[in-house]
């Protein structure tokens, strides 16, 4: 068979997938004792290095930063040193309730597991649908799947979302973390303002992205042979910042000098990560790192992703902030709308960075 004869048997097999609406979830429930081909990571490169010595050996952890240790001008110094170095931090005594936590990991839980009808109803991999339950939403434009279903709701168009839209099993919940999350988000975007020295009010008013989100709520079903795929392929956020919660399993993986370092999970913690949007904004001071989720024996695992990103409606212009270049630092990107950025991220696949199509 030519590669073409392959082409067609992979393009067959993403299809029968897709058709079946029932997610990685699905073929687990089924009985799958190994992962099919079409998840399974590009030979040699990702069980050589899992099975390598060297895997595990990195003692770096990527900083926790406690929101309520008093002084404001060392958190902020630490996130100065969060953004800047690594491009990841955990946050404690954030705010928001652990219960609420809790209860939201519980409610994407109790979709994930529910009712496989409801499940089908959400299916869809339109990405202007603002409600949808999908595997991969770049099932057929990435190389390999990954071994993860996902519920998510956005309101990038416009900022309006209709609740009504969103599974009976967990509305309320979304809801309230929403709003909590929003919340939070405006206290951060204080503090990454001070670590870029600007006035505590700038990145608040000048990206408005409190107003437009994404909410992304996994579900990494156990697999069977977990160094064969992985969970999530290695990008970078296409977003302002991200706000991550994740259970206790583990598997999230940050790229720092060239070795990848496990987010270890923290009871009540938040995981904030720098994303394309604001590294092109703070003209490279903030960077947007790499990372990836490994599949995993154990699980399934659970994790919700808050993107902060902007509104596909607004005219507002993004480019490097005035403050922040000087005729010995120009600026590194192009401008750019939203719109421009959000066309460019749901064209490509996952694991190809966005913020390099606008690079000067
Ligand atoms: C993401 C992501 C990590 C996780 O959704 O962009 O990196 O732990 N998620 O689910
Ligand atoms: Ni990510």
């Amino acid at each position: 068979m030519g590669s073409g004869g392959f082409e067609n048997e992979r393009i067959r097999e993403l299809k029968a997938f897709d058709d079946t609406k029932l997610g990685v979830k699905g073929l687990v429930d089924g009985g799958i004792q190994t992962v099919p081909k079409i998840f399974i990571q590009p030979s040699k490169g990702l069980s050589q290095e899992l099975n390598s010595k060297h895997h595990h050996s990195s003692n770096f952890q990527i900083p926790v930063i406690d929101l309520a240790s008093g002084r404001c001008e060392e958190i902020v110094n630490q996130i100065f040193y969060a953004s800047s170095e690594w491009g990841f931090f955990q946050i404690v005594n954030h705010g928001v309730p652990v219960e609420l936590l809790d209860r939201m990991m519980e409610g994407s839980r109790l979709f994930h597991e529910g009712d496989e009808e409801t499940k089908k109803a959400f299916y869809s991999l339109n990405k202007r649908k603002q409600v949808k339950f999908s595997s991969n939403y770049d099932l057929y434009k990435s190389q390999t799947a990954n071994w993860r279903d996902t519920l998510t709701i956005d309101n990038l168009f416009d900022g309006h979302l209709d609740p009504n839209d969103f599974p009976v099993i967990c509305r309320d919940v979304i809801l309230e973390y929403t709003r909590n999350m929003i919340k939070l988000g405006d206290k951060l975007l204080e503090l990454l303002s001070q670590a870029l020295e600007l006035n505590p009010c700038h990145l608040r008013l000048t990206t408005e992205c409190t107003r437009g989100w994404l909410m992304a709520c996994h579900y990494y079903p156990a697999c069977p042979e977990p160094e064969l795929t992985l969970g999530a392929s290695n990008h970078s956020d296409p977003s302002f910042f991200t706000l991550l919660l994740q259970d206790q399993i583990g598997g999230l993986q940050v790229l720092h000098q060239n070795q990848w370092v496990n987010v270890q999970p923290i009871p009540g913690a938040l995981v904030v990560n720098i994303g394309d949007i604001l590294q092109m904004i703070s003209n490279d001071k903030f960077r947007s790192v790499e990372h990836r989720v490994l599949a995993n024996h154990l699980g399934p695992r659970i994790s919700i992703a808050f993107f902060f990103e902007g509104l596909i409606s607004s005219a507002k212009i993004y480019g490097s902030i005035k403050e922040l270049t000087s005729e010995e630092n120009p600026p590194s990107y192009k401008e750019f709308t939203f719109k421009e950025f959000a066309t460019n991220f749901f064209s490509r696949p996952l694991n190809e960075t966005s913020y390099k199509h606008f690079k000067l």
